[in-house]
């Protein structure tokens, strides 16, 4: 038996020499080493022999076994090396031709407006604030002052999910969540993020875009704290020359409110298309936060004041890079893509 498996293992060591290609290979394998491989039925003939002689050759089969794999994955690599050099001088692959340019990609120009927006705000002591694009009528309307059947709920168009969860019209129910969790300290924070409204799309409004929500409630915090705060904002995004102009609104979670405009990038105050010749641009809507909502966030409005501001990102984005369709930011064309 022992000659036997010595015979075994030469022949297949110089068979395998001969192999010239994979099928070759293959069928190498299946002689020797595959299930009815001569190999194979060696090491099954173990129980023919006498007691004594069976772990010797059994150990002794194994390492040819294990010499005769090795061999073959040797090979294999000889074989496969050779196919390569074959290839590389039938001039099969052009090993001078330039490779193809992964292109790098960059930020979505709302990720990039997004990111100022925090740099200016961080700057001025305002720290970012997350809170669910998935919030509850009470959220999003009954804690802001916004009972069921007011009339100011038509402000809002609503993709509801069921009767009481739906997806936020704004951000502005963040300014719940932070009071609930901060209170009774201080806060001054910025609420971005992604709000819902169920309307027709058109160049200047989308199903979804972003706000950025801001709040601070602290003491004796006023109104002019307000207009300072969105001054400088207005400057520093838009530039040193900006003028603000305040107007006279409503929303029921500040009290009073306002709307906050600054002349217009594009004509400098002249009158133009875009600000519809009034000279002016709104950027956002404002307010003091009303004592109701102060007060469902757990704080005393006898002893506590705060603003509140929510201006979009999408929109200051088309100003100051003179886009005039708000379609082109999520319709994912490359060529508007890649301008920015
Ligand atoms: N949430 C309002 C909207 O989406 C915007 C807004 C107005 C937010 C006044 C405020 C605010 O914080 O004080 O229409």
């Amino acid at each position: 038996m022992q000659n036997q498996l010595d015979q075994l293992a030469q022949e297949a060591l110089s068979s395998l020499k001969e192999t010239q290609n994979s099928a070759a290979l293959t069928a190498w394998n299946q002689r020797y080493l595959g299930k009815k491989g001569a190999l194979t039925q060696m090491l099954r003939s173990v129980g023919e022999l006498p007691k004594e002689e069976r772990p010797a050759f059994g150990r002794a089969a194994n390492e040819v076994k294990i010499k005769l794999e090795a061999a073959y994955e040797a090979q294999e690599q000889v074989l496969h090396r050779a196919e390569m050099e074959r290839e590389l001088t039938a001039g099969g692959i052009d090993v001078t031709l330039p490779g193809r340019p992964v292109e790098p990609g960059h930020l979505h120009l709302t990720t990039q407006t997004l990111r100022q927006i925090y740099a200016i705000f961080a700057e001025m002591g305002f720290q970012i604030y997350e809170s669910p694009e998935v919030e509850t009528d009470e959220t999003n309307f009954g804690l802001l002052n916004i009972p069921p059947h007011h009339p100011a709920r038509d402000m809002w168009d609503t993709f509801w999910i069921d009767d009481e969860v739906l997806l936020r019209t704004h951000t502005s129910p963040g300014q719940i969540r932070v009071m609930r969790e901060q209170h009774p300290n201080p806060i001054r924070v910025i609420l971005p993020g992604k709000c819902y409204r169920y309307e027709q799309i058109t160049a200047r409004s989308e199903h979804h875009f972003y706000q950025v929500e801001g709040l601070a409630v602290g003491h004796h915090i006023t109104m002019t704290d307000l207009i300072g705060t969105l001054t400088q904002f207005a400057r520093r995004y838009y530039g040193p020359e900006r003028q603000i102009r305040i107007r006279g609104s409503y929303f029921p979670f500040t009290e009073p409110s306002i709307e906050v405009d600054i002349d217009c990038i594009l004509c400098e105050g002249q009158g133009c298309r875009v600000c519809k010749y009034s000279g002016w641009l709104e950027i956002a809507g404002a307010g003091m936060v009303h004592p109701v909502v102060l007060q469902n966030g757990g704080y005393d409005p006898d002893v506590w004041s705060g603003y509140a501001f929510g201006p979009g990102v999408e929109r200051p984005a088309m100003l100051k890079h003179h886009i005039d369709d708000i379609r082109l930011f999520y319709g994912n064309d490359l060529r508007f893509l890649r301008q920015f």
